[in-house]
């Protein structure tokens, strides 16, 4: 038990669209042996000619089950890579994502520096001090100033770096880089032609034979270069890496199959195990015997005649077993699973048993949530996965009121899978979805008609960001929602949340009530 557990590597790569993740996912796996050819992963990918048309990106998204976790077996590791949707309407289900991964990779485009959706999910590890390793990628194209880049990363994303490896040169003058890590040289020929007598051992920088690779006017640049990294960024050091400090930085090209080696080379030897998981009632570690794990995603299958959903569910600790009993924790009762599923990119297989670190399919008809628990017995509430405010707002109407209760029963599930959050306001019990992408309401609207025979019509509705409040002081709590009621709102779970319809409103909410917490996400 101990071994596999040792064995395990569980990350998520992260960028904005368009960075280079799929690229990257798809050279790692090609590493791995775990699929033969280049292209492979691409093909299951969103396209984004397709971008307006919901209905492609559902039957992507069904398609993309088979890339939800990619495994692959690298250097005596088994490493699980946990697919990260790009699309940003489908950012929540990123956010939760990373919740069940122990490290993360971040992606930058060289010329496109830090974007928006890159400082979104890096805020996301941060909530969890998620170890995170940063690649820089197509530096054969002109970008910025690594210097400059950075200086930006360190801002935009406030941590700390610190480069394993340097470029020479970019677009058409890249050379290629020099791994700070391993002190060694790394000529670039394009279209992953890299070969073994490109990578040359340089100890001394100071010597010849970095001239005669590079050029005089490159090796004097890059000395100067490196003696600034030298002095400007700390030494690295793994355990600032482990406790998400600092973050070690790698440059390369991932479609020129550059500098991708180098990246998962150092991967292996300084990411984390699978690491402990807090729960409410105390912190589970992976070396328990008794198994636990959650939910952190589902999918739905998108046709109606098949109802069936996956739940994907993170080992936290123990050894799971096919055809076992376990405690569903919610529900209180036992259950087993006769045909869990594991991945190998694009396949599926039946498992017989999965360790700490994995990430196993289960079927299901209908029982799981996301943030449910499976152990052996044991009440485990598992933390972490926690709901943030939705960006776009509007109430939904019922347009078809014999059937209510198909609509009351097909909102229920559809928030019970993540799509969006529905929120009903206080006032008038009216009914109000929040999402992260404008997207989702085309989706939430065609699936209660095509799933639940629901019909829903859908009103403008103007706010700024959903925060959910607490007070220790139930006079204060009373008085903000006797003074705001059209702002006040119950989530899912019943808890209040305030509506607030700019930043300026949250403000003076904020001032108005020093008595009442207002918290950014659900769990606090
Ligand atoms: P994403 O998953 O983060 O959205 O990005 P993806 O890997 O799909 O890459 C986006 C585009 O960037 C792709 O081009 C890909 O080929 C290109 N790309 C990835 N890595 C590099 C690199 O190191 N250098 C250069 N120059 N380009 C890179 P595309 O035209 O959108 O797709 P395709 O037709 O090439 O497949």
């Amino acid at each position: 038990m101990l071994t596999e557990l040792q064995k395990r590597r569980t990350f998520g790569i992260i960028s904005h669209p368009d960075a280079g993740k799929t690229t990257l996912t798809e050279k790692l796996l090609l590493f791995g042996g775990a699929i033969q050819i280049a292209g492979a992963v691409k093909s299951n990918k969103i396209k984004k000619s397709a971008t307006s048309d919901f209905m492609e990106i559902e039957r992507q998204r069904g398609i993309s089950v088979a890339t939800s976790v990619m495994a692959f077996d690298y250097r005596d590791l088994k490493i699980n890579i946990l697919d990260t949707p790009g699309h940003e309407d489908f950012a929540e289900d990123t956010y939760r994502t990373l919740t069940a991964v122990d490290s993360a990779i971040v992606v930058i485009d060289v010329a496109k520096g830090v974007e928006t959706q890159t400082e979104k999910l890096v805020n996301v590890c941060r909530m969890r001090n998620t170890p995170i390793i940063v690649f820089i990628n197509k530096l054969d194209r002109e970008g910025k100033d690594a210097f400059d880049l950075l200086d930006e990363v360190e801002k935009k994303l406030n941590i700390r770096v610190t480069p394993l490896s340097w470029p020479i040169g970019m677009g058409q003058r890249f050379k290629g880089v020099y791994s700070l890590y391993e002190k060694k040289l790394v000529l670039f020929r394009p279209h992953g032609k890299q070969e073994e007598e490109d990578l040359i051992e340089i100890t001394d920088i100071t010597g010849d034979s970095l001239d005669k690779n590079v050029g005089k006017a490159d090796a004097d640049t890059l000395r100067e270069e490196l003696e600034i990294v030298q002095t400007v960024y700390p030494e690295f050091n793994r355990e600032q890496y482990l406790s998400g400090e600092v973050s070690p930085v790698f440059f390369g090209s991932a479609v020129n199959n550059f500098g991708v080696r180098e990246l998962l080379d150092c991967f292996v030897e300084i990411a984390p195990e699978p690491l402990p998981r807090s729960a409410e009632e105390r912190i589970v570690n992976p070396e328990e015997e008794q198994f636990s794990g959650f939910v952190f995603k589902i999918h739905a299958n998108m046709d109606p005649n098949h109802r069936d959903r996956i739940a994907f569910l993170r080992i936290c600790s123990g050894k799971f077993q096919r055809n076992t009993n376990y405690l569903h924790v919610r529900q209180g009762r036992k259950m087993k699973f006769s045909n869990p599923t594991s991945f190998m990119a694009a396949k599926k297989t039946v498992i017989d048993e999965a360790y700490p670190g994995d990430v196993i399919g289960l079927y299901d008809s209908g029982n799981f949530k996301i943030g449910d628990s499976l152990t052996e017995g044991e009440a485990l509430h598992f933390k972490g996965i926690p709901s943030f405010s939705p960006e776009l707002f509007r109430f939904v109407n019922n347009t078809d009121p014999l059937k209510s209760k198909q609509l009351a029963k097909g909102l229920e599930q559809l928030m019970d899978e993540g799509v969006a959050q529905l929120f009903t306001r206080e006032l008038d019990g009216r009914r109000i979805i929040g999402t992260v992408g404008n997207l989702q309401f085309d989706v939430i609207q065609y699936r209660l008609q095509h799933e639940y025979g629901a019909s829903v019509s859908y009103e403008p509705l103007f706010i700024h960001k959903a925060c959910w409040i607490t007070s220790s002081d139930e006079t204060a709590m009373k008085e903000l929602i006797n003074r705001r009621r059209k702002d006040i709102a119950r989530d899912k779970h019943g808890q209040l949340v305030f509506l607030a319809e700019s930043a300026w409103a949250l403000k003076i909410a904020q001032e108005n009530h020093p008595k009442v917490d207002f918290h950014f996400t659900s769990e606090f």
